[in-house]
């Protein structure tokens, strides 16, 4: 146990920590089970470090509080190039030195946290409260993954207290808000209070599924060790631990050296992967900080210099509504234009009407706009004292769509409203047009906003597959349009001359975009719910178009990370008739996926019955009462056609529950035909490892791009010649696929004396 402990601890690390994985993940798996089974079997001997105390504990009703043995103080702040000036020349005059070396960090957009290691574990973890007091969030902070149960090494003092941040980076924030988006549940205004409002759970168990991260910047309490003489040395020290400290940190020299680290911060802010709100400046000789001490709350010895607000105050001059491509109204506060963190704003996002209604947001009223990072500026709050008198009316959403004037519905239980003109609102074309050519997408380069309005408002393009259908003749006209429009004709124009090349350029390129890989087509057809991520789990798992076209709910829901809503989205999107004749269109007009594959071979204990089954959503029956009715020799096929549930053994409540589904009209159907997909599905995998193939037994990492296929279409191949893929590089890989710009599992297989082959060597060895 001892050693699976110490064994799993060592492989979270190398995987949250250092982002670099040393076994594969069902390894991992089979030894975190394993783990598991010794404790269960062995309860007294289970240590306090292991990991299997990361997935959460049951609910407390309150947390307790804790009083920080050093109180958690705060810094002082600075704006401007003077207040680090005055900074440093105060630091200067307090140590009476001509120079002064700093540490430079930065100052990371979370929540400050304690740490308390005792001999090495991981004991208590505490909120900073009020500085003294804070509260007791232990269980929490255990399901972190990049805070360590034990510290690493042999310098681990009697007791530690680490302080840091904890917080969550962008791209785990934009996921989350997905997830809640897709649950229907309410979404974080910032990776600050996803980050606050994860750590603050009374049950740990939802802490464990937001990816907390944490940063260690400085010390509250040190037993058994001498401290180190630098605070540089400390953060070194705190890395030897296991404990993450942030790259961006540098020692650097004088009022010059602190202002360079600031502006070369300050240009890379935008591509850090977590939220900074400035740098901080600490002394960096111990000693020194000692000497200035403290006045009030906050250290001499360090300033936090902070980026310019993102905040500002101005004026709704009016409140519009914008109509997405799902129809979703969204109600759009005008405001007079105002610098926000440098960036000047005209508009602000008010979510939705139930949003503008708890900010009480009226037309008149001066309001707090706050822009974060690249998203879109949002109205904070309404300043009420400056509201004009007599008060503006309270905001109403209009009844009608103000593009195209169908009715607005809000549906029960739903944030949002909706305009019920589907294809025929002008909006929602656009912006399905806008969305399917985005970059991300089909990636048709030159077709801007401005062209894609003129586009539909003269009638010239419909849905998405007439993009495919326009003639020279059409885009000249469209620009004319346009051009008239905005007043921008050019001289050439005027004085009779066509300027074709640009027209030449964009079919040019709508030509170009028909070769997509699949998961960016169905990305671009804008399913609802149906982001980046869960487009490649179509593509990766079904392979192919026309699976996916004709993937009932229930199968798809058996696929990683696709829950019921999604499923059902994604099932509705493609039964809904007119997105049929337009996907038809689109595939008469040439576009074609590239890249297809068969499914994926995994596919085949996904699709066992007993997961369909309980994926279809009949009431009460769940996973173990679908198993008990497949174990008493029942089929998908056969239970289409029983009509009494009551003889399987089931409780009486199950069996109604299922007669009473079965007599809904068409859920037989459903059934019967989920069945023959299933069989047809089955009869086209891949042959897994058994014995057809001459790859049997070999297995392939595949890394960079490769020229003329997709990874998952080179995987399907080997997967189906027998071979299996696995997505890290050990001495038992037995080829490793490398294209363009692969890194460092190329680098591990020279290093390992792995083979290495092209997409032309992997060609020649599936046909040998
Ligand atoms: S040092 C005695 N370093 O900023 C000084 N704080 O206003 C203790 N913060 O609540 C703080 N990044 O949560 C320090 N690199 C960093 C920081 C940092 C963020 C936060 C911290 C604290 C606040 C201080």
């Amino acid at each position: 146990m001892a050693w699976l402990v110490e064994e799993l601890n060592r492989h979270i690390y190398n995987y949250h920590v250092l982002d670099a994985p040393t076994i594969p993940d069902a390894e991992y798996d089979r030894l975190f089970k394993e783990l598991q089974e010794l404790e269960s079997a062995w309860p007294q001997a289970v240590k306090n470090d292991s990991p299997t105390s990361r997935v959460g504990a049951a609910p407390i009703p309150e947390f307790s509080q804790v009083t920080h043995s050093v109180p958690m103080l705060s810094l002082n702040n600075g704006f401007t190039d003077e207040d680090v000036e005055n900074f440093d020349r105060r630091v200067r005059e307090g140590l009476e030195a001509r120079q002064v070396a700093y540490s430079a960090e930065l100052k990371f957009d979370g929540l400050a946290i304690s740490l308390r290691y005792e001999n090495g574990v991981f004991v208590q973890a505490a909120t900073r409260g009020d500085g003294y007091t804070g509260e007791d969030v232990t269980a929490n902070i255990r399901t972190v993954r990049v805070i360590p149960l034990r510290l690493h090494g042999d310098e681990v003092p009697a007791v530690l207290e680490v302080r840091g941040e904890v917080l969550m980076f962008k791209d785990d924030f934009a996921r989350l808000n997905q997830r809640q988006r897709d649950a229907g549940s309410r979404e974080f205004a910032n990776p600050r209070n996803a980050a606050a409002g994860s750590l603050r759970q009374l049950d740990a168990r939802i802490t464990a599924q937001r990816k907390l991260r944490f940063f260690a910047y400085g010390i509250g309490r040190l037993e058994g060790a001498e401290l180190p003489e630098s605070h540089s040395a400390v953060l070194d020290w705190f890395d030897r631990l296991g404990l993450p400290v942030s790259k961006e940190r540098a020692v650097v020299s004088g009022c010059e050296g602190l202002l360079d680290y600031y502006r070369s911060i300050g240009e890379r802010r935008a591509s850090l992967p977590y939220e900074i709100d400035g740098v901080v400046y600490k002394v960096d000789r111990v000693a020194d900080q000692a000497q200035l001490g403290f006045v009030s709350r906050a250290p001499r010895f360090a300033l936090a210099h902070k980026f310019p607000a993102e905040e500002a105050l101005t004026v709704v001059s009016a409140i519009d509504v914008q109509v997405g491509r799902t129809g979703a109204i969204t109600p759009v506060a005008r405001l007079v234009p105002v610098s926000v963190g440098g960036v000047t704003v005209t508009n602000a996002t008010l979510h939705n009407e139930d949003e503008v209604l708890r900010k009480d947001v009226r037309v008149g009223d001066s309001v707090i706009v706050r822009r974060a990072g690249d998203v879109i500026p949002e109205v904070l709050s309404v300043v009420l004292e400056r509201r004009p008198s007599p008060a503006p009316a309270p905001y109403r959403l209009p009844e009608t769509c103000p593009v195209c004037g169908s009715h607005v519905v809000r549906e029960e239980g739903e944030a949002v409203a909706r305009c019920t003109g589907g294809l025929t609102c002008a909006a929602q074309r656009k912006e399905s047009i806008r969305h399917f050519a985005g970059r991300r997408m089909m990636d048709i380069e030159g077709l801007g906003d401005r062209y894609i309005d003129s586009l539909v408002e003269s009638n010239l393009i419909h849905g998405v597959a007439d993009l495919y259908k326009l003639t020279l003749d059409d885009l000249l006209k469209m620009k004319r349009l346009a051009d008239e429009r905005d007043g921008t004709t050019p001289e050439t124009v005027k004085q009779g001359k066509v300027a074709t090349k640009w027209a030449d350029n964009l079919l040019a390129a709508i030509a170009a975009s028909k070769n997509p890989p699949l998961e960016r087509l169905l990305f671009a057809l804008g399913i609802r719910h149906v982001g980046e991520s869960t487009a490649k789990t179509l593509a990766d798992w079904l392979g192919r178009f026309d699976l996916v076209r004709q993937a009932p709910a229930a199968l798809l829901r058996v696929l990683p990370d696709i829950g019921g809503t999604v499923a059902e989205a994604i099932a509705e999107f493609f039964a809904e008739e007119k997105n049929q004749r337009e996907i038809d269109a689109l595939l008469a007009a040439g576009v074609t996926p590239q890249g297809e594959h068969p499914p994926r071979a995994q596919l085949r204990e996904k699709l066992e019955e007993v997961n369909l089954l309980a994926a279809l959503g009949i009431p009460k029956l769940t996973e173990p009462r679908a198993r008990q009715l497949l174990g008493a020799g029942q089929t998908l096929d056969s239970l289409a056609h029983l009509n009494v549930f009551g003889v399987f053994g089931l409780p009486a409540g199950v069996a109604a529950a299922l007669e009473e589904w079965m007599v809904e009209p068409g859920h037989r159907e459903q059934l019967a035909a989920l069945a023959r997909l299933r069989a047809e599905l089955l009869a086209q995998l891949p042959v897994e490892a058994a014995a057809e193939g001459h790859l049997v037994g070999k297995t392939f990492v595949l890394t960079g791009t490769l020229p003329t296929m997709s990874r998952d279409a080179a995987g399907a191949l080997i997967e189906q010649a027998g071979g299996k893929v696995s997505g890290s590089v050990s001495k038992k890989t037995s080829y490793v696929v490398a294209g363009a710009e692969a890194g460092s599992k190329l680098a591990k297989a020279e290093e390992l004396g792995v083979p290495i082959l092209d997409e032309a060597g992997l060609l020649a060895l599936l046909n040998s």
